[in-house]
């Protein structure tokens, strides 16, 4: 995720507009910052990594030429955070400046074509090749104007983007492009803006034109135009005016952040699915090399390295060690040898136990591998090989959508490894990755149907003093992520573990009325998930049971339930399984009157021991 803007104003410098409207949206991505405007048939540039006020103290972004101009604010997918890597990104020649937020998948292929026909690139992302490409189009046919040859180039691109494009050959003109990443038109009397979201110009005009995807948008000092991409026809579309606050705006409309997220877990999932293949192919190499490996990380990351350990087994019949980072020196340090792989997870990529715990493996020679979501971050420079996540920056304090990103990618890299071993079918590998693809609908479903629903069981057990959270298999790990939630946010002490367990001990805590939630698939622990409600229910607990859809068993003994579209392969089953769980802690916090985005004693980024 990272945030994109584009102005041309009637008088005044564009450059401070930019700025302010960067920082703004600083909340989508905020490693690099970049701007570029025209003034006199000369394209200006400035850009770096690092947050904006620290490049603007360095470079001043407010003393750039020109009426016209573009601007961006970067949360890396390629290339690390560097000045060479920040947008805006160029052509050969200099002439074309390119912003843009999203995931150009075929990049590798189309870097290869233009270098074929001898175009140089300098950076290592994805986005360079737009610019060439604009630049090539133009090339082959000196007729095209700029608008032509932005169509050119992005119908020739798969994947997400969300562009706008500048050039001193056409110095009076912004073109912008969507597909799959947000883009939206701000419309004054003094002024034409495009921007990622709408809090980027939401001080300067509330009138604001939505740009579709397969739509392409050419502003100019005389209005705006929006074409199809797919076959150039012309759209028309009347401005709205949004009566958000700055506040709201930030949040688009959600109350909160934490809200947002769980609602942007369907696009970050679509994200997940444009991973560079070479990078998951060499983890997987990794991985198949290793003698032991052991999955390292803490909280909701802990309960993704618990579910991959079943993805693992399940579809490469690789048996690798979930731990806890900060016992991992305890449990494991003196063994740990050559011979050792450490898978650590980490969305932030900074926390220290996780640090730590790396590096006692790697004082002991053993291969370190790493998931984050921050490229730059000290997990991505201690990693022999490391995979981005690309789920955008994440401001609720409880983890929502990077946990559901990172099951994703480690259903990926178990399904490339189960591969390489020879342990799974072609059908069998092509049946799961069509049902990967399938998830983000599947989750968005799950957050259309079942959320009012969630709603009304916080309600109903709102007052209630403690919560069992029980599943079996997989369903184990996303029952203690449905616990860690309700604890974090919502401050109701809960009990999670594996619902076979319960006999062993916790089932005394059972009285009348105690609210237990079950995960419960229909996979090959449900017939014995069904025993263990029978057990609670015998006790006088009320059942809340996550349930596949149509499962009338469970709907027969449970007291509440969500359903779970059908055929959602176990190994996946914790994506869609845990959205209700999320929706319950932030309902339950917001029917308590707790903030959920700044539960008390807790940070976003844990970096002491
Ligand atoms: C819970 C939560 C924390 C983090 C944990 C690890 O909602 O966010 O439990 O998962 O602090 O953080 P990362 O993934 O940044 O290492």
């Amino acid at each position: 995720m990272c945030g994109i803007f584009g102005c041309i104003l009637k008088e005044g410098n564009a450059a401070p507009v930019i700025h302010q409207a960067l920082k703004r949206l600083e909340y989508r991505g905020y490693d690099s910052v970049g701007e570029a405007t025209i003034h006199e048939g000369k394209l200006y540039i400035k850009k770096d990594s690092g947050k904006i006020d620290e490049v603007h103290k360095i470079h001043n972004l407010d003393d750039l030429p020109g009426k016209i101009g573009i601007g961006h604010t970067r949360w890396a997918t390629h290339g690390a955070p560097l000045q060479v890597n920040a947008h805006p990104h160029l052509d050969c020649a200099g002439q074309i400046a390119v912003v843009h937020n999203g995931i150009i998948e075929n990049f590798a292929e189309l870097r290869l074509e233009l270098e074929n026909k001898g175009h140089v690139f300098v950076s290592k992302t994805d986005t360079e090749v737009l610019a060439h490409l604009i630049e090539e189009a133009l090339k082959s046919n000196p007729f095209l104007n700029l608008a032509d040859a932005v169509l050119d180039a992005v119908r020739k691109v798969e994947g997400s983007y969300a562009i706008a494009v500048i050039s001193p050959k056409e110095p009076n003109k912004i073109i912008c492009a969507r597909n799959e990443s947000p883009l939206v038109l701000g419309l004054s009397d003094s002024a034409l803006y495009c921007a990622s979201d709408i809090p980027a110009f939401l001080p300067l005009t509330n009138k604001t034109v939505i740009i579709e995807d397969g739509e392409l948008a050419i502003l100019s000092s005389e209005g705006f135009e929006i074409r199809k991409i797919s076959d150039s026809s012309l759209v028309v579309r009347e401005p709205k005016i949004v009566d958000w606050t700055p506040e709201m705006a930030v949040k688009q409309g959600y109350p909160h952040f934490m809200l947002k997220e769980i609602h942007e877990q369907p696009a970050c999932l679509r994200n997940t699915l444009r991973l560079q293949e070479h990078y998951l192919d060499l983890m997987a190499t990794f991985l198949d090399r290793a003698k032991e490996v052991f999955l390292v990380a803490c909280g909701t990351s802990y309960h993704a390295c618990l579910a991959a350990s079943y993805m693992f087994s399940k579809l490469a019949y690789l048996a690798t060690y979930p731990v806890i980072a900060s016992e991992f020196m305890e449990q494991h340090g003196k063994s740990v040898n050559i011979d050792s792989t450490i898978l650590a997870v980490s969305q932030s990529g900074e926390t220290a136990d996780t640090i730590a715990a790396v590096n006692v493996a790697r004082q002991r020679a053993a291969t370190v591998l790493g998931l984050t979501n921050v490229i730059g971050s000290t997990l991505t420079r201690i990693s022999r090989v490391y995979i981005s996540q690309q789920s955008g920056p994440e401001i609720g304090v409880a983890a929502t959508k990077t946990f559901t990103s990172q099951l994703s990618v480690l259903a990926q890299l178990a399904l490339r490894l189960a591969k390489k071993r020879g342990k799974i079918s072609q059908d069998e590998m092509d049946f799961i990755e069509a049902k990967l693809k399938k998830l983000p609908d599947i989750v968005e479903t799950v957050i259309t149907t079942q959320e009012e629903k969630v709603k009304a069981i916080a309600k109903k057990y709102k007052d209630s003093k403690v919560f069992f959270f029980l599943g079996r298999g997989i369903s184990t790990a996303t029952a203690y992520e449905g616990r860690l939630k309700l604890m974090e946010i919502a401050y109701v002490p809960s009990i999670a573990f594996p619902a076979g367990e319960s006999k062993h001990g916790p089932i005394s805590l059972v009285e009348e009325g105690f609210p237990v939630v079950f995960v419960c698939p229909k996979d090959d622990t449900h017939k014995t998930a069904i025993g263990n409600i029978m057990e609670m229910k015998a006790r006088g607990a009320s059942i809340i049971a996550v349930i596949e859809e149509g499962d009338e068993e469970v709907k027969r003994l449970a007291d509440d339930y969500v359903e779970i579209p059908k055929g959602v392969p176990d190994v996946l089953s914790p994506i869609p399984f845990v959205i209700p769980l999320q929706l319950l802690a932030y309902h339950m916090a917001v029917e308590k009157g707790y903030d959920p985005d700044k539960p008390r004693n807790l940070a976003k980024s844990v970096t002491v021991k």
